[in-house]
């Protein structure tokens, strides 16, 4: 078991209804709001007129129409500006993880008198963020939960990952009758991307025995509970654990002593979403069995069979090579069966720049240091597998 620290600083607000909380819990971090959203969702579903009318009192400036896959310019920055010039004092973040990551952006751009990439690429390190207080409208990402935030920027088609302790939000509003809405593609896409969260841990060298089940329980209740609020979008039981669960899977809380995996899928899939804006958890499902293939070897073996025999049921008495290929191929059904598109070309992606992106991958991701060490070949040969 490895040396770790652990603080989860977020108040997490969970339950239908817990919106109610949201002028107590505001007033505590001041009069001034920028409330930041996406596209119009929250329009839709009623929940932006109702944050309005339960902030009446308080100063609100708006940023919307934030996008997947956050974009640098203009969201980041437009958010940055507009917290300076009116001297915001808190963030209100309602929508996806796209809105939230966008949000921790602006909440330690906001206290940096540079340019806030400096921030995302780690340049130079964050004194201070403005506290950032969110209501959750997707279960996917975790990032009600985490400390992490994914920007891209659309010349250099870098899409980055960052973490600091100062991003983790301050209070998060979990309310799964928000999720009802959510179509079915974006569904899929939560599924996925939770269910890889959960792999990118359990895919490790050392892990214990707590971390395993831990891990295997939450990709089946994803697995089963997702299935359930794709065949009723409405399932509140089915919304809600799903929702819990997406929180949990990110935030290293179901792997606290394992060795890191380096998170190898999460950095092939930041190039295909980096070059090509796709969905984030359509490109994990997508790479997700391709990178297991390809890891699948004497020495990960017994990874493979843990996994089979337990997330699957696959019987343990098989040869492990079987039990490993089965686990492998049930896992590429399962996303092909709730309607992932599963190869690279049904997402709009071709071989032409997969040089390039494998190319990226290497320079940018650190897999040569993942749980299985990836060259620019084989990420280039993971890539060429998932057309
Ligand atoms: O923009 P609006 O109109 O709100 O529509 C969104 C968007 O089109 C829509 N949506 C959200 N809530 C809805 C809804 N539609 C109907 N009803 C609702 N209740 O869904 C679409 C996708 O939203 P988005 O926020 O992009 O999805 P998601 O939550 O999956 O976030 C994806 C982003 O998070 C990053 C990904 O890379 C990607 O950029 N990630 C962040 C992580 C983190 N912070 O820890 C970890 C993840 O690995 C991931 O990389
Ligand atoms: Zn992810």
């Amino acid at each position: 078991m490895q040396n770790f620290e652990y603080r989860t600083p977020t108040r997490i607000i969970f339950g239908q209804g817990v919106i109610e909380k949201l002028p107590g819990v505001m007033a505590q971090f001041g009069k001034k709001i920028l409330l930041t959203y996406g596209g119009g969702s929250i329009k839709k579903i009623g929940l932006y007129q109702r944050v309005l009318e339960l902030l009446d009192g308080f100063e609100i400036v708006e940023l919307s129409g934030i996008q997947p896959n956050p974009k640098y310019n203009p969201s980041v920055l437009d958010g940055v500006r507009l917290c300076k010039e009116h001297k915001v004092d808190v963030i209100l973040a309602v929508g996806g993880g796209s809105v939230l990551d966008c949000s921790k952006a602006i909440a330690a751009g906001a206290c940096y008198d540079g340019d806030p990439w400096d921030l995302i690429t780690y340049k130079v390190k964050a004194k201070a963020a403005l506290s950032l207080v969110d209501i959750l409208t997707l279960a996917a990402t975790g990032s009600e939960y985490d400390p992490g935030g994914v920007i891209s920027r659309t010349e250099t088609n870098d899409k980055i990952g960052y973490m600091d302790p100062l991003l983790y939000p301050a209070v998060s509003f979990l309310d799964p009758t928000y999720t009802f809405s959510v179509s079915r593609k974006q569904t899929c896409a939560g599924i996925a991307d939770a269910i890889n969260h959960i792999l990118e841990q359990y895919f490790c060298e050392d892990s214990t025995l707590m971390n395993d089940g831990f891990c295997e329980a939450g990709i089946k209740s994803l697995m089963i509970n997702g299935k359930a609020c794709l065949e009723n979008p409405t399932d509140y039981k089915a919304r809600a654990e799903m929702m819990f669960v997406c929180t949990l899977a990110c935030n290293d809380i179901m792997s606290l002593g394992n060795s890191s995996s380096g998170w190898p899928m999460h950095g092939i899939e930041h190039a295909l979403s980096g070059y090509y804006d796709i969905t984030h958890g359509e490109g994990l499902a997508i790479i997700t069995p391709r990178w297991m293939k390809h890891i699948l070897s004497e020495r990960t073996l017994p990874r493979f069979v843990k996994y089979g025999v337990n997330v699957f049921g696959i019987d343990a008495s098989l040869p492990p090579m079987e039990i490993a290929e089965k686990a492998i191929e049930k896992t590429y059904r399962f996303f092909e069966g709730i309607g992932i598109p599963m190869h690279l070309r049904e997402v709009g992606i071709d071989d032409s720049r997969l040089d390039e992106m494998a190319h990226h991958v290497a320079v940018n991701e650190g897999l040569e240091k993942a749980y299985v060490p990836l060259t620019e070949k084989d990420i280039k040969e993971i890539l060429t597998a998932s057309l």
